[in-house]
């Protein structure tokens, strides 16, 4: 059974993301009393279908939350975000934000729902979803930290222009047609650009602490030793995580595979065969290959992951986090 309709807003309707968000709440039959579309002065009056009916985009305003929603997703960059979101919380709106704005605050739940579902309920008004690449991974590294305790992190990223937006896109297809990036700071055709997120005084980037941060508030280790290695790669969309995991306890294959055969929310592949980004585009599973125990040391386990970005890391699970949440009221 479903809950009571709801009132939702999307901030950033005309993005990626925001087109995502209209997508995934008409295919998870999300039961809605009134959706409300909300971008920038530039995609003002630009219409959408949602369940066969026009809805027209509006600027956001300091105004725009004034009519009471009951959730309002926010898929319009940190700035965006930190502006608007405390102005939605004051009408009770309950905010998820897929920026990475809100992602540390102590008071801001960040949530994977097949991860930390419990979180949801500590929130005051917001709740965070992670880093496009942190939530895959984390999505894969829960029954290896439920099974064999984790003890130190490696992740190397291969990540989509699309993680990047309409940007991102927009600087591929320049690439193809030989025109110079407006985006990115090197061409990303036939490229591999070793920078996503600016750099910090430390020369790790933004992306890179982002990760190791998410992944250790989600998995609730603030322990955790983890290293992180973000790159941009010339592929449409759907990021690849390369994961390395140390343990405390000697790993059992088997097992592993089948607590990860046992979650809805995965797909594992097993070799020869393998995933690729083409494979996990347009659909919301976390595919799982390459798994390798390590022959020298029995503690020590590496794999990959693969996921549609735009979905499973940044409209599918907000989504989620909502359903989880609203859900709630039936009980
Ligand atoms: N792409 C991903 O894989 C991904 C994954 C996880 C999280 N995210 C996060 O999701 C957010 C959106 O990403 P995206 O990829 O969808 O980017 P995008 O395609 O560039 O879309 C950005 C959206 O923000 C809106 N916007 C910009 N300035 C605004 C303003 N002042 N007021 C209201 N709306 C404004 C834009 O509206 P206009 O079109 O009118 O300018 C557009 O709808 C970012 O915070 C990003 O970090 C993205």
């Amino acid at each position: 059974m479903m809950f009571k309709p709801k009132k939702v807003a999307i901030v950033g309707a005309s993005g990626l993301v925001g087109q995502q968000f209209i997508k995934i709440l008409e295919e998870f039959s999300f039961p809605i009393e009134k959706l409300s579309l909300f971008a920038s002065a530039k995609s003002a009056g630009k219409s959408v279908l949602f369940q066969g009916n026009e809805v027209f985009i509006q600027e956001c305003t300091e105004t725009s939350f004034e009519e009471g929603f009951d959730v309002v997703l926010f898929s319009a960059g940190g700035d965006v975000s930190r502006k608007f979101a405390p102005i939605a919380c004051k009408t009770n709106a309950l905010v998820i934000d897929n920026s990475s704005a809100w992602r540390m605050d102590e008071l801001v739940p960040l949530v994977v729902p097949e991860c930390n579902p419990q979180d949801i309920f500590f929130h005051q008004g917001i709740i965070a979803n992670p880093n496009c690449s942190t939530i895959q991974a984390v999505v894969a590294l829960q029954a290896v930290e439920d099974l064999f305790d984790i003890t130190r992190i490696s992740y190397s990223t291969y990540q989509a222009v699309s993680g990047s937006g309409y940007k991102g896109i927009n600087d591929l297809h320049r690439g193809e047609e030989g025109a110079e990036p407006l985006f990115y700071p090197h061409p990303i055709i036939h490229n591999v650009i070793p920078q996503i997120d600016r750099f910090l005084d430390t020369f790790e980037t933004y992306e890179e602490l982002k990760m190791r941060q998410e992944t250790k508030k989600i998995l609730h280790k603030p322990q955790l030793i983890i290293h992180s290695t973000c790159i941009r790669v010339p592929v449409l969309n759907s990021h690849t995580v390369v994961v390395h995991a140390q343990c405390k306890n000697v790993i059992d294959q088997e097992q592993l595979i089948q607590a990860w055969k046992n979650n809805p929310a995965i797909e594992y592949i097993a070799a020869p065969d393998y995933p690729t980004p083409l494979r996990a585009s347009g659909q919301d599973k976390v595919l799982i290959g390459r798994l390798v125990c390590d022959k020298d040391d029995p503690t020590f386990v590496s794999f990959i992951t693969v996921a549609d970005n735009i979905r499973k890391g940044a409209a599918t699970n907000a989504v989620q986090i909502a359903m989880t949440y609203f859900k709630e009221e039936l009980q």
